[in-house]
């Protein structure tokens, strides 16, 4: 595989305190990238530091930033943080995510699953594009999964408020992260800025961790089906260095080979009206805070 010269190249990954985010960070600082990490606990993300710059090439820098990415209000103030930082930005990379057996809501009363999968990179990537930009040939890689496949975006309640289960409702943000990546990219069309997404496989991770004791004892019974987190994380760091994927803007990959995803992830009118509504939602969350209430 030829590779760009990642040195001096600048990478902001979120979800890098674990699973595969973190492995992508040590295999990109690795071979001479500078890896920005993004976690929301303090104690996790300076450990996960320490694991990068253990093996990082020699004079790469590895920086790290806090936020919860439910709440918009924090990651408005990261991306405040990162534009103030770094001064280009090459490769961003949406992968924190996570599912929710039960209905929760964030702080902005969007439903959780929602709220950190699909509007937290959508903002997210709305809020540095100009930096990226400015940061050309740059790149937007956002972690989807093939659990897209037999969902659909439930328009009439976004906020899973008639009908919530929880594997559901992480399809569906599943699928919302692939047609935002084509939507994107059709947005960045002759910008020199890329967008793809992929499915990493099935992977031993952190995921669904969080769901319990009957969920912790599954994926522990699911191991040997699983790949390793560096095999999870093998199509993103492609995606960061292969010189081929900027020729073709917007596509799903899985195993390093563009698929083509669901009839529904493929269709462009809902990927604009998923684009539309997702923005007015940032809207309403952020009036919502302007109003103070
Ligand atoms: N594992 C799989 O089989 C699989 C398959 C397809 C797609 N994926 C996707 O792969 C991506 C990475 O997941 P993973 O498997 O590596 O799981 P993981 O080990 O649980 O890692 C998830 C990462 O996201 C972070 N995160 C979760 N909620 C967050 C929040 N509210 N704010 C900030 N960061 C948050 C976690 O931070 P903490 O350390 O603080 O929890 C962690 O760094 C996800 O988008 C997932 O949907 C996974």
């Amino acid at each position: 595989m030829d590779e760009l010269a990642l040195r001096g190249r600048q990478v902001l990954i979120t979800g890098a305190t674990n699973g595969i985010g973190l492995a992508a960070a040590e295999a990109l600082a690795a071979r001479g990238a500078n890896v920005a990490m993004v976690g929301r606990a303090e104690s996790r993300t300076k450990a996960a530091k320490a694991l990068v710059e253990a093996g990082a090439a020699p004079g790469v820098v590895v920086s790290t930033h806090l936020a919860d990415l439910s709440s918009q209000a924090a990651v408005r103030k990261l991306a405040a943080e990162v534009l103030a930082r770094y001064g280009k930005l090459d490769v961003l990379v949406n992968n924190a995510g996570a599912m929710y057996t039960t209905r929760q809501v964030s702080v902005d009363g969007i439903e959780l699953t929602w709220a950190v999968n699909h509007l937290a990179p959508f903002l997210f990537t709305k809020l540095l594009l100009d930096r990226l930009k400015a940061s050309p040939p740059a790149r937007i890689i956002t972690t989807a999964s093939g659990a897209h496949l037999g969902a659909t975006i439930p328009f009439d309640d976004l906020n899973a408020e008639r009908s919530y289960r929880g594997f559901g409702r992480y399809k569906e943000t599943k699928l919302a992260n692939i047609l935002f990546t084509s939507e994107l990219a059709r947005r960045l069309e002759g910008s020199n800025v890329t967008a793809h997404s992929f499915h990493p496989g099935f992977v031993a991770s952190g995921f669904n961790r969080n769901n319990g004791l009957l969920m912790d004892m599954a994926m522990l019974l699911l191991r040997p089906m699983s790949r390793n987190v560096q095999k999870g994380a093998e199509t993103l760091v492609w995606l960061v260095t292969s010189p081929d994927v900027v020729r073709s803007n917007g596509r799903y990959y899985v195993d390093m080979q563009a698929r083509l995803p669901s009839p529904e992830a493929q269709d462009i009118a809902t990927a604009r009206r998923l684009w539309e509504i997702s923005e007015a939602q940032c809207a309403g969350v952020l009036s919502r805070h302007e109003r103070g209430s």
